[in-house]
């Protein structure tokens, strides 16, 4: 589900960035990827992940996707032309991934599985694309923080079987993916990594 104006605004913020920054390294702290990697965003919005994941973990090749096409042509004009070497920006679905089976060494995700309506089958995309081994690097929001008396006035999300920690947590076991490390804010979101595990 593509964003409304007010989420739009959040997320294109300065401080977002900042957000972002403290996050990836976060990230990378968990779990350190080799450089030459090949990696995916999916929701990649207008670009700042992009931007700080070609930073801070140097992939050989770097493939983002959004379902809206005005943020891949914000993110035409965010990245600077020498960033978008070796990168391809792509407008999908991440319900429906334009990639091979195990074919991934990292997919990242910065809040965009809780826009998808069907989450488990954005999640079992996540599961199928990544090699065994591969690594889905999770930032996501819980419904406390985005359906709240608030927030649900303010913002656009899917309004049914939304998750929670024991959700997405339950979903991505079931799906072999093993989650390594997790820093969760109560019932706010979670950050964290989990591994793609040989089943
Ligand atoms: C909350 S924004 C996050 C944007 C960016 N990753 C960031 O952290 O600033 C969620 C992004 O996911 C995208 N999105 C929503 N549903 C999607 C789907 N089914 N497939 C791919 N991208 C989707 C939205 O268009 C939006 O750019």
């Amino acid at each position: 589900m593509k964003l409304n104006w007010a989420e739009r605004w959040v997320v294109n913020n300065p401080s977002r960035i900042f957000q972002q920054q403290v996050e990836i390294r976060l990230m990378k702290r968990m779990m350190p990827l080799a450089h030459g990697a090949t990696i995916l965003e999916v929701g990649c919005g207008r670009g700042a992940g992009a931007k700080l994941i070609r930073k801070v973990f140097q992939p050989s090749q770097l493939m983002i996707l959004d379902l809206d096409f005005q943020m891949i042509q914000k993110a035409k004009t965010y990245l600077h032309p020498a960033e978008m070497e070796h990168m391809s920006l792509y407008v999908g679905d991440a319900v429906c991934l334009p990639f091979k089976t195990n074919s991934l060494d990292a997919l990242f995700g910065f809040g965009f599985l809780h826009h998808v309506p069907d989450w488990r089958r954005a999640l079992s995309e996540v599961a199928r694309v990544l090699k065994i081994g591969g690594h889905y690097y999770i930032e996501e929001l819980y419904p406390a923080l985005y359906q709240n008396f608030i927030t649900k006035r303010l913002l656009l999300h899917p309004a049914h079987d939304r998750f929670k920690s024991h959700d997405l947590r339950y979903a991505l076991s079931k799906m072999d993916l093993d989650l390594k490390d997790a820093f969760e804010l109560k019932n706010l979101g979670i950050l964290g990594v989990a591994t793609k595990l040989d089943h």
